[in-house]
């Protein structure tokens, strides 16, 4: 499959700066292409950049486009270690004068991310402010999938560019679109309804009773962030079967903080009914109900679509078998460690671009995405978790297309130790642990002693 040529530079478009584009833009300079990113927010960071500002946002999302991308609240602090998150030449050093924590907050990631951008000089391939409105195969019938149109507005001076590129690869980040449940009296029930994406600080609910709906990430971070700020909290579940850190910090503060099964029906009096019969006057439901993917933007004649948040066909979650190569997705995955995984894509895609590797044909791309349809409808994975992957083995598999690193088995055991410690002790896992010894290995690693001490004066 590896040839030795690089015979093609490709003119490619990659749609946003988040964690994914930059990455993606990196390697395809490296493979010799020649990149521009468009980017519809001001600076770098996709997620990372904060933005406190969010009422012009339609509470639930609902408006065709959002306002905001990132749904990062202010209090937001990783769930990961530090030491694991970095690209695989990049790591994320602990720096004097900034937030030193192993979990530190967002902003300390977004100035991670301003360093590689620096250290790499990614900022000449930027063009920010700029929103992509439009992608669509330049006339199918002539140039077939070879020539891409991207018509872009400057969000400054409203003006409108169309411009023609090989190849496109999207990397607009998947956690910005609300995802709603359907309830009964939702769209008639008066009092304030929002989702996660919007909810930045606590002080708005003061002194209010709060049903924040979901108990994964978002809504156990945000339900214990309202403790001693409103004057209870509803914790609506799928399942009462809750992991025990959660456990825990219901039992402490079980005058304040309630578990329920799933809401029944809203009613005009502000009651919130959940399916065994329990009931609340509630002044806020807060949905913390997950994100969908979204791309609004693109036009592939239905060669790619979102069913359910199943996102395809897309060959190995990264290319659409009849519009590859030069159509490409980095950062579709869920549960992955997140930017190795997103160098790894974005690395086979600048070489599969070149011509350095092939992709196998497209009857065997539609094979391999249908026997992993399958493999997962047996396994009862419902459709909206496709993209869930939870596997290093996937993520090493995925690497050989390119030669990519294998991850380390310091970072593999680091993640995990991080999650086992975050189920038992989801209260405290950010500020107290007992892996230690495995944070020597990783910093005696070559991953963190590659850049020498150049690496601290940025
Ligand atoms: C609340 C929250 C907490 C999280 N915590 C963690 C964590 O602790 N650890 C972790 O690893 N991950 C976490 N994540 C996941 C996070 O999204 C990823 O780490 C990462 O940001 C994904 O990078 P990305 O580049 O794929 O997408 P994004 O970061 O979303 O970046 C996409 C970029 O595309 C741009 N864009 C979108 N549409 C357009 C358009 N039409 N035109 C031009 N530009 C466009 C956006 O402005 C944005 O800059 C969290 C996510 C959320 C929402
Ligand atoms: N760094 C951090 O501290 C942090 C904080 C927040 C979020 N994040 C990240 O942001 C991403 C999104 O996390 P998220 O928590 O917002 O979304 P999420 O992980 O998708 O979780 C949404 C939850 O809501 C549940 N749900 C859906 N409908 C429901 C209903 N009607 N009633 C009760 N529960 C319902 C879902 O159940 P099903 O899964 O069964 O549908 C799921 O458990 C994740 O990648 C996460 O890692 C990180």
């Amino acid at each position: 499959m590896v040839t030795e040529r690089n015979p093609y530079s490709k003119h490619v478009c990659v749609i946003g700066a988040g964690p994914s584009g930059l990455v993606a833009a990196r390697e395809l300079r490296k493979e010799g292409h020649s990149a521009v990113v468009l980017e519809q927010n001001y600076d770098i960071g996709g997620q990372w950049l904060y933005e406190p500002r969010v009422e012009n946002e339609d509470p639930l999302g609902k408006n065709p486009t959002l306002e905001v991308h990132s749904s990062m609240y202010a209090s937001l602090r990783l769930t990961s270690p530090r030491e694991i998150m970095g690209y695989t030449d990049f790591p994320f050093l602990i720096k004097k004068g900034r937030d030193m924590r192993r979990f530190p907050g967002h902003k300390e990631l977004f100035l991670y991310l301003k360093d590689f951008c620096e250290w790499f000089k990614l900022r000449e391939m930027i063009r920010f402010n700029t929103k992509v409105e439009y992608v669509g195969m330049l006339d199918f019938a002539k140039f077939g999938k070879e020539k891409w149109v991207v018509r872009s507005k400057d969000k400054k001076s409203e003006k409108v560019i169309e411009e023609v590129f090989d190849a496109v690869v999207v990397a607009t980040g998947h956690y910005s679109q609300p995802r709603l449940p359907t309830i009964k009296g939702m769209d008639s029930w008066r009092r304030r309804q929002m989702h996660s994406h919007i909810y930045r600080v606590p002080d708005p609910f003061r002194n209010e009773v709060v049903v924040v709906v979901g108990n994964s990430l978002s809504g156990t971070d945000i339900a214990m962030e309202l403790v001693g700020v409103a004057k209870e909290i509803h914790l609506s579940a799928k399942s009462l079967e809750i992991p025990e850190g959660l456990s825990k910090v219901l039992s402490k503060n079980q005058k304040y903080l309630i578990l329920h099964p799933q809401i029944e029906s809203l009613h005009e009096d502000g009651r919130v009914l959940f399916i065994d019969g329990s009931w609340v006057f509630a002044d806020s439901i807060i949905y913390c109900t997950g994100y969908s993917y979204s791309f609004p933007f693109l036009d592939t004649k239905e060669m790619v679509v979102v069913d359910d948040d199943r996102v395809g066909p897309l060959y190995e979650h990264t290319f659409p078998p009849s519009l590859a190569p030069s159509l490409s997705f980095v950062g579709i995955p869920r549960k992955i460690i997140g930017f190795p995984f997103f160098e790894s894509q974005a690395k086979w895609i600048a070489q599969i671009l070149s011509g350095k590797r092939t992709l196998p044909s497209w009857e065997d791309m539609m094979q391999s995405i249908k026997e992993f349809y399958n493999s997962r409808d047996a396994a009862g994975v419902p459709k909206h978790k496709t993209h869930d992957i939870a596997s290093f083995e996937y993520c090493d598999k995925y690497g050989d297309y390119c030669e990519f690193p294998r991850l380390e088995e310091w970072r593999k055991e680091l993640c995990l130790t991080a999650v086992k410690n975050s189920i038992t002790n989801l209260e405290t896992y950010r500020d107290s642990w007992d892996d230690d010894e495995l944070v020597q290995v990783a910093h005696q690693s070559t991953h963190f002693t590659q850049l020498g001490p150049e690496a601290f004066d940025l």
